[in-house]
Formats: structure tokens, C-alpha cells, sequence
């Protein structure tokens, strides 16, 4: 008998949102709300099982095929790229990429070359590179908003959820960069060898969101 289907799940923002659709899939989750500091959590019957893990770590453990299938944000997806299938966009965990500056700033007058800090380094190229300017990437690993306010930075490309954290910083957004949700991911090797199982919990997710409108 093989292992339970495993699935790898954003632990924090998208982790109570996933559990939630779980549930109204009609999947058993108490274990993952009794979880204490346990990280592999058998849900519904045990034929599937939740890990819990960081947005990076997810990618890498479904791309290791270690885990089958993987709920993460499209932020982490683009930033971190890797060969694995891009099933489901679940509709939750709903944000955006958009490059912020300091409130009131031309970003684009002058003609020096731009500074950006991000915790997306590759996000932010890409997104320089379309438009054909070239601009200086600094990798910041949290409370990017800072960047600007010391003076290191132009400006920012991260995350923008409810605006509060710009708005509270004096910081606002320029531009939007694109938009981002949470995706089901998957294996491509599980794709295959347990493409019933997988099948059936796409349908179920499908099922659900239709009955939703
Ligand atoms: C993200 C992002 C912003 C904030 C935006 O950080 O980097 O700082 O959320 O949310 P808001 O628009 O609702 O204010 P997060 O809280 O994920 O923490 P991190 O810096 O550790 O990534």
C-alpha cells in the first residue's frame, strides 16, 4: 500500500483558507487544528495527508516529488519558477505585485539608473525588463518598505494586500505589476502514478467552486 496522497501547504496566510476548502471538500481536518508543533497531518480518512511548510519549501518539496501536490501563492510560483504542473487557481490568498514609492515621487523623471528593493529579485527584472529599463535590484528579506524610507531604494516591488502597510509607511502604490492568488501545484511524476487520486480532488475542488457560482 503506498503512502497517503501528501500535500504540501503553505503554513500562515493561506494555511486557514486551504483548510477551509479542505473542510467543505468534506475532508476531516481536526488533526491539522490540533496540530501542537506536528508537521505531517493525516486529514479526512488518511488516504491524504497536509505538511506544513514555508511558500519556498512547498515548491521544493513537490518539485522533489516528495510531496505530490502543493497549495502556494502565485508570487512564490513566479519568483521561484521550477518544473511541476500549475493546476488550480484557488481563488483565495487574493493579492497583488505593485511597485510602491514614496508618496508623491515621479518614478519615472530623471534619468538616473533606479534602485528597487524586493524580496523578488526575479519578479522585479522581469518586470523592468518589459519595459525595457534598466534599474539596480536589491534583495531585502522582509519589511521591504523600509527600503525606501532610508534612502536605499527608489522604490519597492512586493506584496500589496490591503494597502495598509504602504499607507502607514507614507509609501503608495505606482503601479501595479500583476495580480495573485493561490494555486494548486503539483508533481509531475504524481501527475502520473497517481493520476486517479489527483483527478478525483481536482474534480471535487471544480465541483465545489461550481456549486458556488
Ligand atoms: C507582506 C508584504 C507587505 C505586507 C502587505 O508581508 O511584504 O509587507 O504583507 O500587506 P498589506 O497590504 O495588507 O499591508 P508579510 O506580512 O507577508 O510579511 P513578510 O515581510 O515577512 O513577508
Amino acid at each position: 500500500m503506498s503512502r497517503p496522497l501528501r500535500i504540501a501547504l503553505t503554513k500562515g496566510r493561506l494555511e486557514k483558507d486551504t483548510v477551509g476548502l479542505f473542510e467543505q471538500l468534506g475532508y476531516d481536518c481536526t488533526n491539522v487544528h490540533e496540530k501542537g508543533r506536528r508537521l505531517i497531518l493525516p486529514i479526512g480518512d488518511g488516504s491524504m495527508e497536509v505538511v506544513l511548510a514555508k511558500a519556498n519549501d512547498v515548491i521544493t518539496y513537490v518539485e522533489h516529488g516528495v510531496c505530490d501536490l502543493g497549495v502556494v501563492g502565485k508570487d512564490t510560483i513566479l519568483e521561484m519558477q521550477g518544473k511541476f504542473y500549475e493546476l488550480i487557481d484557488l481563488g483565495f490568498g487574493r493579492c497583488k505585485f505593485a511597485l510602491a514609492v514614496k508618496k508623491g515621487t515621479d518614478f519615472y523623471s530623471g534619468f538616473g539608473v533606479k534602485t528597487i528593493a524586493t524580496k523578488y529579485p526575479n519578479v522585479t527584472r522581469k518586470f523592468f525588463e518589459s519595459k525595457g529599463m534598466d534599474v539596480d535590484i536589491v534583495k531585502i528579506e522582509g519589511s521591504v518598505e523600509l527600503a525606501p524610507l532610508l534612502e536605499l531604494s527608489d522604490g519597492i516591488v512586493d506584496i500589496v494586500e490591503t494597502g495598509t502597510t504602504l499607507k502607514e509607511n507614507g509609501l503608495e502604490v505606482y503601479e501595479d505589476v500583476c495580480k495573485i492568488s493561490a494555486r494548486l501545484i503539483a508533481n509531475t511524476v504524481s501527475m502520473k502514478l497517481r493520476q486517479n487520486e489527483v483527478e478525483t480532488l481536482i474534480s471535487q475542488i471544480e465541483n465545489y467552486f461550481a456549486a458556488q457560482g
